[in-house]
């Protein structure tokens, strides 16, 4: 089996930004509560643009740092829960808008964790000898799902994509990877309408059924066991120790989450990588733009072990132990 790396990473984030300040004026809640419950102080959201336009944003710069042209990747994964349309996948649209003519392409539906989802994809392909060059994307509109009139979930989330190519590398790379999911717990977070078990109709519409719906309280608790064990999991199945690790990339939908977990597992807080206060909550974009900027400033370095661990709906969680 080859070794596959992450060679290059990008993101792109809309310009517009809503301020906690802005959210007081729209639900009954405050800047106060906002920033101490989830550690989040405005979010970015689209204006016109579309899962796929947020993903070329991230394909583009990512691709600009690695060395290689669209025509170059032969393997495009979208990782969203926000697609243009139900199909084609936005994996599809991104082909196109950034002529990458002979990648295959498709999407991944496993919410927070979709982007580690979609590495550990893309790494088979890979060191299996199916693909060379693959493009990762975690790309979400999450504002286009979101209930702007309940405060429970409004505060939470923002719009972003996330970017990452994969190559054969001669050492290191994707070391260790553990995926799960929770079938039995659906109903803790999900947009009813829209599929097939609920079809858009007047009455769809009129009840809200077509944006999220969160037990937030539930979730809060299985967020942090689960991310907990994932972390444990993974560095056992890569054969490592928590002091090996120079950097944690955790998604990121709430900062007292994150802070819980680096307290089981006995991690310094400058072992944890944030960003959380600029962007909430993006699902799988989260994990993919935290690892693009933390990248970017310079807090990865060639040889370090980073470890990306995400949660979200399915329930579904996925880490992996990556030596950069
Ligand atoms: N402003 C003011 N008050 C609010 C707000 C708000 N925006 N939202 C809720 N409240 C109120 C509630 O109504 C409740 O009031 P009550 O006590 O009078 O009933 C009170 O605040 C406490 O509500 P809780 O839900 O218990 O608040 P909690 O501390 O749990 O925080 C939160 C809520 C932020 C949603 C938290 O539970 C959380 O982050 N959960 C996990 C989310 C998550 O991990 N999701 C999975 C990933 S996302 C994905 O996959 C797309």
């Amino acid at each position: 089996m080859k070794n596959v790396g992450i060679i290059a990473v990008g993101e792109y984030i809309p310009k517009k930004i809503l301020t906690n300040k802005d959210l007081e004026k729209m639900v009954d809640t405050s800047d106060e509560w906002i920033t101490t419950r989830t550690g989040i102080k405005e979010r970015h959201l689209v204006e016109k643009e579309a899962a796929s336009d947020l993903a070329v944003g991230a394909a583009l710069d990512a691709l600009k740092s690695s060395g290689l042209a669209a025509a170059d990747l032969d393997l495009i994964i979208v990782a969203t829960i926000t697609p243009d349309m139900q199909f084609p996948s936005t994996a599809c649209f991104v082909q196109a808008k950034i002529g990458a003519k002979k990648a295959l392409c498709f999407d991944i539906s496993a919410a927070c964790a979709g982007f580690v989802y979609a590495l550990a994809t893309a790494q088979q392909f890979i060191s299996s000898g199916v693909c060379k060059n693959a493009l990762v994307v975690g790309s979400e509109v999450l504002s286009s799902i979101t209930d702007w009139k309940d405060r429970n979930t409004c505060v939470l989330f923002g719009d972003g994509a996330g970017a990452a190519i994969l190559s054969e590398v001669k050492s290191g790379g994707i070391m260790a990877t553990y995926l799960g999911s929770n079938g039995e717990m659906t109903r803790l977070l999900n947009v009813p309408a829209g599929g097939s078990r609920m079809p858009a109709s007047h009455e769809t519409i009129d009840t809200r059924m077509h944006y999220i719906k969160m037990q937030g309280n539930e979730l809060f608790k299985l967020a942090v066991t689960i991310m907990t064990e994932a972390a444990e999991e993974v560095l056992r199945r890569a054969g490592l120790k928590f002091s090996d690790v120079d950097l944690v990339i955790p998604h990121q939908a709430n900062a007292r989450i994150i802070m819980a977990v680096a307290k089981k597992l006995g991690l310094a807080e400058e072992k944890i990588y944030l960003n959380i206060e600029k962007f909430g909550n993006m699902s799988s974009a989260s994990t993919a733009t935290a690892l693009c900027e933390a990248v970017k400033e310079g807090k990865v370095k060639k040889g370090d072990i980073i470890l990306l661990d995400a949660f979200g709906a399915g329930l579904v969680w996925g880490a992996s132990i990556i030596k950069w």
